[in-house]
């Protein structure tokens, strides 16, 4: 069976073709991402209606190239997935549209995944695929979770942030020190020349004994800083990155270790796009080592949001008989959706 998988819940639009394999994880046959950041990034930040309209423009494009790149046509489609939420609405609504207009057209089913489901689940895109049950930390730019994850569909809720996501902090870090948005990765690079002990940053909840977090103190911690010392220089802001960052994955690292003691788990899946962090993967990794424990991450490349981890998503709950397909033309969006309401079945 072939799925398609449409993402549009924020500034990317990503479009892929995956199969299911009798028994297997489902295969990648070919994926297109198109990212609007050089767009937002004038502005400092998503513009909702710029993204909306910009995934109206790319949504078709991109979804030819894949099914070329996969030598399939239309007609070898057999289920449409999109992103139902959470996400901005009116760009939940041009994916969710297309989706089920194309599958009206191809007479076949249209299936709404739920944005972090595709994330959880996206390391099993990876050569080296977890088995479950696992520990995974969900780092995006609106989310930071700790869940116990049991199989597809079964997932509880460890502990999350009160208030800022990981990203949001690197995000609003980074615009702190002049980096642009998306900030996280820009932040990252410029950490490498910095020194990461230049500043005593806090670390919110390390020893809250709970799995919880919080960065929005880190955020005004560094805004402080920058007042502080006025004229940043190139080095201080190297400094100030590199200790942003340490702080940042302290506390991820701290947590997610923690998860996996608690639970005596012994496999950490980490997904979203702070996944994408390096300094975070090698902390992770030497810290799980020690507990005799191995970390799992999607690809570098499907860290951040994209259509593989939807069609992927939707895909293996095909397999699991947790979906229940629908033609009937009728859809909704869900932009503020917690993973913990999510229906076993989705429809
Ligand atoms: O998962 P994602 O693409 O979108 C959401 O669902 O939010 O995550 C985007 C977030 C942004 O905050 C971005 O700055 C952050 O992931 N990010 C990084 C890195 N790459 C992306 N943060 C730190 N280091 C990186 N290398
Ligand atoms: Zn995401």
């Amino acid at each position: 069976m072939k799925v398609l998988g449409i993402e549009s819940s924020c500034d990317e639009t990503g479009v892929a073709l995956v199969e299911t394999r009798p028994g297997g994880v489902p295969r990648l046959l070919a994926e297109a991402l198109h990212s609007q950041a050089d767009m937002h990034g004038a502005y400092g930040g998503v513009v909702p209606e710029l993204a909306s309209r910009d995934h109206i423009r790319r949504v078709l494009p991109l979804a030819r190239r894949v099914l070329a790149d996969a030598g399939s046509t239309v007609a070898d489609i057999d289920v449409v997935a999109y992103t139902r939420g959470p996400g901005l609405a009116g760009a939940l609504l041009v994916g969710a549209g297309v989706a089920v207009a194309l599958a009206a057209a191809l007479g076949k089913p249209a299936l709404g995944v739920h944005h972090l489901e595709g994330h959880l689940l996206s390391p099993f895109l990876a050569d080296h695929a977890p088995e479950f049950p696992f520990i995974a930390l969900l780092v995006s730019g609106g989310h930071t979770q700790l869940m116990r994850v049991e199989g597809v569909g079964r997932y509880e809720l460890l502990g999350e942030t009160i208030d800022d996501a990981a990203g949001e902090a690197f995000d609003k870090s980074a615009k702190l020190l002049g980096l642009g948005y998306p900030g996280g990765p820009a932040l990252a690079r410029l950490a490498d020349f910095g020194n990461a002990d230049a500043f005593a940053l806090p670390r919110p909840l390390l020893h809250s004994g709970d799995l919880d977090f919080s960065f929005a103190g880190l955020k005004t911690a560094v805004m402080t800083q920058v007042k502080k010392l006025g004229n940043v220089c190139e080095q201080e802001r190297a400094d100030l990155a590199a200790s942003t960052q340490a702080a940042i994955v302290d506390v991820l690292v701290a947590k997610s270790l923690k998860a996996l003691k608690q639970t005596g788990a012994k496999r950490l899946v980490v997904a979203g796009g702070v996944g994408a962090n390096l300094r975070l993967r090698e902390r992770l990794d030497a810290g799980a080592a020690k507990l005799k424990a191995r970390v799992f991450y999607p690809p570098l490349a499907l860290c951040t949001d994209n259509g593989a981890m939807i069609a992927l998503a939707a895909a293996l709950r095909l397999q699991h008989g947790l979906a229940a397909l629908h033609e009937d033309g009728a859809f909704d969006v869900r932009p503020r959706w917690p993973l913990a309401e999510l229906e076993p079945e989705t429809r």
